[in-house]
């Protein structure tokens, strides 16, 4: 094949036809790449994804992100998920002190204030609590201050709600789950599983939740430390309440004289969870229910939703965001 003539002048070939698709600009970015999911079948994940590149575009361009930046939060959430394991979940950490767990479900479980609003699930969830009859008494290791624990689950227009279930998990008296302190406490210790009786109630013996940082030796605590923010959580103790035909409700009860009730890490208080836990010395009181006097109190009377009804209406200074661009 002889050489081509040094003369010899190629004409450049033309460019391939594009199929309508627009090339990316800094102007225009958020668009173009929302575009690339328009064929997506699935109507919700379109719509999720391309909010999502709207914001996040929006976002970086708001900041005008330096590369190092970029770098930096690439390392940081590969360092969130690295730091997962069976019994850790750092990215619902992520998501909690970033307010994002709460504003899901604070969204999706809206109660107008007919029923008992939810919180968080938290990361403490991560085994099933052992079904228990009513009265156990769910502190195993028998440490901490005693505290009868009592309720009654009932639908909105007060019907008591017989059979419902109580699933329950706190804190021992150090700040600490059982799954935190394998070997220290027995394993289901503070949780329990319950069934209402006939009118709807519940009660147990356990002890008085202490406050308690979210777990600060990862990516999420080196967050909190660099912005000046505590890891505590005010003390509480955790609700799944739910009932045939019924919104099953994730909440939380806070002992109303916790330090870190106004400053709770992952947002989690709400003024109607909060509850007094007073002092009963009564020896004879204390007798009967199977505690050691003095003991404490606490009452958490749950209101669930029926299952077909509506959630209440959005507040009227919510409206959605849509679009930045
Ligand atoms: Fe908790």
């Amino acid at each position: 094949m002889p050489d081509a003539p040094s003369d010899t002048v190629l004409s450049a070939p033309p460019a391939p036809a594009r199929a309508g698709g627009e090339l990316f600009t800094e102007e225009r970015s958020a668009d173009v790449v929302a575009a690339s999911f328009d064929n997506t079948p699935d109507p919700r994940l379109r719509q999720v994804l391309t909010s999502l590149v709207h914001h996040l575009h929006a976002f970086v361009k708001e900041v005008e992100l330096t590369e190092e930046e970029w770098g930096v939060a690439i390392d940081f959430l590969t360092r969130t998920g690295q730091t997962c394991s069976d019994v850790r979940q750092e990215f619902i950490l992520l998501s909690d002190v970033l307010g994002v767990s709460m504003l899901v479900e604070t969204i999706n479980h809206r109660t107008g204030g007919t029923s008992t609003e939810s919180t968080v699930l938290g990361p403490f969830h991560m085994v099933e609590s052992p079904e228990r009859e009513l009265g156990d008494n769910i502190a195993l290791d028998g440490k901490g201050t005693p505290c009868l624990v009592s309720g009654q689950v009932t639908g909105p227009d007060g019907e008591p709600l017989a059979g419902a279930s109580v699933d329950v998990w706190q804190t021992n008296e150090d700040g600490f789950y059982d799954v935190q302190q394998p070997g220290l406490q027995p394993p289901g210790n503070l949780r329990g599983l319950f069934s209402t009786d006939d009118e709807g109630r519940f009660w147990f013996r356990s002890v008085v939740p202490r406050y308690y940082p979210i777990p600060d030796d990862g990516p999420v605590g080196k967050l909190l430390a660099a912005t000046g923010r505590h890891p505590n959580r005010p003390a509480h103790l955790h609700f799944i309440a739910a009932a045939p035909g019924y919104r099953p409700v994730t909440t939380h009860v806070f002992v109303a004289d916790s330090p870190y009730l106004d400053s709770d890490a992952v947002f989690g208080v709400k003024e109607s969870l909060v509850r007094d836990v007073p002092e009963v010395d009564d020896p004879a009181r204390a007798a009967e229910v199977g505690l050691s006097n003095p003991f404490r109190t606490l009452t958490f009377d749950l209101t669930l939703l029926r299952a077909n009804q509506a959630p209440a209406a959005q507040p009227a200074d919510g409206a959605p965001g849509g679009s930045t661009s």
